[in-house]
């Protein structure tokens, strides 16, 4: 199982976004994670594909993971697969065919995802796990960076964990968004994620490479141990 890092691009510095694209993939993450918020399905809104499309022209080396957090994502895939996307993430609890939104994104040869709100029962993910690459756990209610991460999501990273190895998907990817710092993303690859996307704690470190690097060692070293 691959550990990898993810900055979240709603923590940059706005006034200096390419600059701020530049020192992720300076950084040594894995990915750039691009949060889409549209108003409705949370209370904020943030950027839409032109983001994506920026981050493709700034760093086309850069992998682009975006996260909709959108009540339709399922009328926007096409325009963020345009525009760059090369892992796309729809919430469970989005007002559209789930299965036929996760079909979509891997017809167009983009990493399907699905997302779950902290609330939401885990057992609600178990049915789509075969149309899945990627599974993200909010560890915080979506909608806003900077937030505390909420520990009573770890025991659905561990369920799912081992549903999907008893099923035959032991290599399906387990994410974590919201509240990751070095303390946290430990806890969450002790039960069984092993992508990491931090926002607030990345982005104000002075030396973003060096924090990366931390991460990743922390956490390949509780995987090896629990894994
Ligand atoms: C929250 C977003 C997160 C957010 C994480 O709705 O999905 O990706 O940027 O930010 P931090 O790491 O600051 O909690
Ligand atoms: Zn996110």
């Amino acid at each position: 199982m691959k550990v990898q890092i993810l900055p979240s691009l709603l923590a940059a510095d706005y006034g200096c976004l390419a600059d701020e694209i530049r020192r992720v993939a300076a950084s040594g993450a894995d990915a750039l994670h691009l949060d889409i918020m549209d108003a409705h399905f949370v209370p904020n809104l943030s950027f839409g594909p032109d983001m994506v499309a920026l981050a493709r022209r700034v760093s086309p080396g850069l992998f682009r993971d975006v996260h909709l957090m959108m009540t339709r994502p399922d009328l926007y895939l096409e325009r963020f697969i345009d525009a760059g996307a090369q892992a796309l993430q729809i919430h469970v609890e989005a007002d559209c065919d789930v299965w036929q939104g996760l079909a979509a994104i891997r017809r167009r040869g983009v990493r399907s995802g699905l997302v779950s709100r902290p609330q939401t029962p885990v057992t609600a993910l178990y049915p789509y796990v075969p149309l899945c690459d990627e599974v993200l756990f909010m560890t915080v209610n979506p909608g806003y960076g900077g937030q505390a991460f909420m520990g009573e999501v770890l025991p659905k990273i561990a369920a799912l964990r081992q549903h999907a190895a008893a099923r035959g998907f032991g290599g399906l990817d387990i994410m974590v968004d919201g509240g990751i710092n070095f303390e946290t993303a430990a806890l969450c690859a002790e039960h069984g994620a092993n992508q990491f996307v931090a926002g607030s704690f990345l982005f104000k470190q002075q030396d973003m490479g060096a924090a990366v690097a931390q991460m990743r060692g922390v956490c390949e070293q509780r995987l090896r141990v629990t894994g």
